[in-house]
């Protein structure tokens, strides 16, 4: 069973599939405050990037450091658990939807505290609170994510100083493209290109990914799913797992 998920092989189609939404983006502005210089830390391919000030980002894939759009800030080959950069370098630090790839989380987090003077701000997931429907169908992947995942708790302990936990709403027509974006489209996840740019089915064992898709179609084409939870099709937003964990300097 693959323990990591490997962004040389797995990241190939993630620009394409995985653009930054404008309402997400904009509420992480808002919490990088006046920070002129910022510090993106698990990258990729830019997403949630600041245009109006100096960024700095670090990506340790290269395959990902490629889809980087023509004008992105410049992207170091490095890694959370060990930033090469002196004690409090960067006004700010951003970390998005990447640290469950550290390894350790915490090692990470206590670097982009050590290295920024001002906020920390970590895009995640609390799992728990994904749509009930999630939890069911993809419950085989949920269970390989889930040990990945430090609680928002434990994340705003590893960063110390003052923190914040901020929950965001996942608008219905949500242009990123990780799982939770399709809380109320779930067609999506049918969609073998949608999921080829979400690490989570990187992580299962040969035939759960067929097993997780063919009772999910079943469930669409009977109308069962509708049946259960197609109240969701008509709301605008969902007040589900996506949070900000913001840290001051304390
Ligand atoms: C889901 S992508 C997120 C990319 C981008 N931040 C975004 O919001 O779209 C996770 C990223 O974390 C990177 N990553 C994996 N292990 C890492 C580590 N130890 N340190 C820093 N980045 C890492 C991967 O290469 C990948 O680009």
């Amino acid at each position: 069973m693959p323990d990591h998920v490997d962004y040389e092989q797995h990241g190939r189609t993630y620009a394409e599939h995985r653009r930054p939404d404008p309402r997400i983006a904009a509420r992480i502005l808002k919490e990088l405050g006046d920070a002129r210089t910022v510090l993106n830390v698990g990258a990729g391919t830019g997403s949630y990037e600041p245009e109006d000030r100096y960024v700095l980002a670090v990506e340790p894939s290269a395959t990902m450091r490629a889809q980087r759009p023509p004008g992105a800030a410049p992207a170091l080959d490095a890694r959370a658990e060990a930033l090469p950069f002196d004690d409090d370098s960067f006004d700010a630090a951003l970390a998005c939807v990447t640290i469950h790839h550290w390894s350790p989380p915490e090692a990470g987090l206590t670097e982009l505290r050590r290295v920024a003077r001002g906020p920390v701000v970590v895009f995640t997931f609390d799992l728990e609170h994904l749509p009930p429907w999630q939890h069911d169908y993809l419950a085989e992947g949920l269970a390989r994510e889930r040990p990945r995942f430090p609680d928002v708790e434990a994340i705003a302990d590893a960063l110390g100083g003052r923190t914040r936990i901020v929950r965001l709403n996942t608008p219905a027509d949500c242009t990123d493209g990780f799982f939770e974006a399709f809380w109320n489209r779930p067609e999506a996840l049918l969609d073998p290109a949608v999921r080829s740019a979400q690490s989570m089915w990187a992580l299962l064992d040969p035939g759960v990914e067929d097993r997780i898709v063919a009772r999910l179609a079943a469930a669409l084409e009977s109308g069962l799913w509708d049946g259960h939870h197609g109240q969701l099709r008509a709301l605008d937003r969902f007040d589900g797992s996506l949070r900000l964990v913001v840290s001051e300097p304390g």
